[in-house]
């Protein structure tokens, strides 16, 4: 196992009716910008909630974070923040909304030129921020417990991550219970962008640590069992309950602890969605298996594990094995409704290989727990897809 240092500072409250607690989590003394998406918390009754928690308190709103959040909207806010004064920022919302939320409260400490070059681009150590809470309503990110985020630029196609310790939310609440208005559509994403985050923790080469994939294959086999319960029945809270936990537990780091990352699949699939519009979860569920295929050979003992404790393989050679791991993950998502091909979107492999190549080519790039993925191969990758 290689070291490792962990501190996550969320206080996480999950469960039924958890939102009226947000008055004893935030500081009534302190003037808040409440931060939202594009409508969906009007609609659920979670707005209500939150004001209804919050009735006394100095709140300010700012609405429109938009899915695949912009830079060009986020500077909105910022700009608000500067002028009132704001002191707490509370993001209700899905991942989107969070993500925004911690840009901002880094944006909003940063006096230079363009704060998406500093803070994306020149990944500027900055030290100061607005401190932040969530109430999270969608099961995807993990945002709700990790410090990242994923930023777009609409003047430049562009979708980047970044990290600072200091957007660790104070405090996510985390009530499956908001989950059930979920579309279909969004409910699908959440399990597959889940299902990847997974992946690319787990699945690289192994430095033994059992105890890390025993969770990432745990949260694979909760995924799989829960995700048939909550399409057929969008009100079951157990399985929302599961599949929400597996989402924050998915990528608060704790399965990637002293073990190797690859992320390759989430930047390919990064640039998809900056260049087509598709959803985060789509571009990952196109990916994935054919970067699997592609980087086979080097991932065969996990794809084989994989084969074996998930799916129930019984195939004792691991690049055999590994095959049925590929197909089983393409198959699972495919069962729940989710499409794995560019041309599900009308999007043509040729022209998507070639810009993705052109745009890595220019940056440099070099993916994956080895390196190995540059712009040629994920050329070869996208072309297959
Ligand atoms: O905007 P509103 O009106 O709120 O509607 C949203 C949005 O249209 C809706 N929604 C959210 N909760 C709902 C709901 N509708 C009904 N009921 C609810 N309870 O769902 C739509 C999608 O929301 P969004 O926040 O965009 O989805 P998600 O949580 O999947 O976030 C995706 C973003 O997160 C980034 C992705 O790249 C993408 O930009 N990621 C962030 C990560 C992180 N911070 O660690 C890691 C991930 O890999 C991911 O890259
Ligand atoms: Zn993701």
């Amino acid at each position: 196992m290689n070291n490792f240092e962990y501190c996550c500072p969320t206080h996480v409250v999950f469960g039924k009716g958890t939102i009226a607690r947000l008055s004893e989590l935030i500081d009534r003394n302190k003037k808040i910008m409440m931060i939202y998406g594009g409508g969906s918390i009007m609609k659920n009754g979670v707005y209500n909630q939150v004001k209804q928690a919050l009735e006394g308190f100095n709140v300010i709103e700012f609405g429109g974070i938009e899915p695949n959040p912009k830079y060009e909207t986020c500077m909105k806010a910022v700009e608000i923040i500067k002028r009132e004064g704001v002191e707490f920022l509370l993001s209700v919302g899905g991942g989107s909304t969070l993500d925004a939320t911690k840009f901002i409260s880094i944006a909003s400490k940063y006096n230079g030129e363009d704060a998406y070059d500093a803070i994306m681009i020149r990944e500027e150590p900055i030290k100061e921020s607005i401190p932040l809470g969530d109430v999270i309503t969608l099961p995807a990110t993990g945002s709700e417990m990790n410090n990242g985020g994923v930023i777009s630029r609409l003047a430049t196609d562009e979708k980047l991550p970044f990290h600072n310790d200091l957007v660790y939310p104070k405090f996510s609440i985390i009530d499956p219970e908001v989950t059930f208005s979920l579309p279909t559509k969004q409910t699908i994403n959440g399990i597959v962008d889940t299902f990847v985050h997974v992946m690319e923790q787990y699945c690289t080469y192994d430095v033994n640590t059992p105890l890390q994939d025993g969770w990432a294959l745990t949260i694979f086999k909760t995924l799989i069992e829960e995700a048939p319960k909550v399409l057929s029945n969008p009100t079951d809270y157990d399985a929302r309950a599961n599949i929400f936990w597996c989402a924050t537990c998915g990528l608060n780091y704790w399965i990637s602890l002293g073990a190797v990352q690859d992320w390759a699949t989430h930047m390919i699939g990064h640039e998809l969605t900056a260049f087509y519009g598709i959803d985060h979860g789509q571009s990952l569920a196109i990916v994935l298996p054919r970067l699997l295929k592609n980087q086979k050979v080097s991932k065969s003992k996990k794809l084989a594990k994989l084969a074996r404790e998930v799916f129930g393989a019984t195939e004792p050679v691991d690049l055999k094995a590994a095959d049925i791991a590929i197909e089983n993950i393409e198959k699972f998502f495919n069962s729940i409704g989710m499409k794995t091909k560019l041309s599900d979107y009308e999007i043509e492999a040729q022209d998507a290989a070639e810009k993705v190549r052109a745009r890595f080519a220019k940056r440099n790039t070099a993916l994956g727990e080895k390196l190995a993925i540059t712009a040629d191969t994920a050329y070869d990758i996208l072309i297959e897809c």
